[in-house]
């Protein structure tokens, strides 16, 4: 039902926790199924160096959480959000069609996590 990819990110999911120091941090919920998704992201320079992901979610929440940490990190924000919940299912070589609304998370989570970036940066300009 799954592929390896799945299967590997699910079993050994990369950049899994919190960042303390986060610059920008995006809690997003799954409204077909209630799962929660935080995502953590570090930002210099308009380009995201580091993220981590927590989730209440299903194993393929977790694989698209952790495969779109791998894909947004080292891009600029603006790359970052092009990335897509259908690029990250894509590089997992797909998912079941009953499980494709799980990785809508990861990238929510992403843009969240962006948008709460951006509103801080503009307060601090205001300042
Ligand atoms: Fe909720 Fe997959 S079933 S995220």
């Amino acid at each position: 039902m799954y592929s390896d990819k799945v299967m590997d990110h699910f079993n050994n999911p990369r950049n899994v926790g919190a960042l303390a120091d986060a610059d920008g941090v995006g809690e997003v919920g799954n409204a077909r199924c209630g799962d929660i998704m935080k995502m953590y992201i570090k930002v210099k320079d308009n380009i995201i160096t580091d993220v981590r992901f927590k989730t209440f979610g299903c194993g393929a929440a977790i694989a698209t959480s952790s495969m779109a940490t791998e894909m947004v990190k080292g891009k600029t924000l603006e790359e970052a959000l092009k990335v897509s919940n259908k690029a990250v299912t894509e590089a997992l070589d797909g998912l079941p069609p009953a499980k494709m609304h799980c990785s809508v998370l990861a990238e929510e989570a992403v843009r969240a996590a962006i948008a709460d970036y951006k509103a801080r940066l503009e307060l601090k300009e205001k300042e």
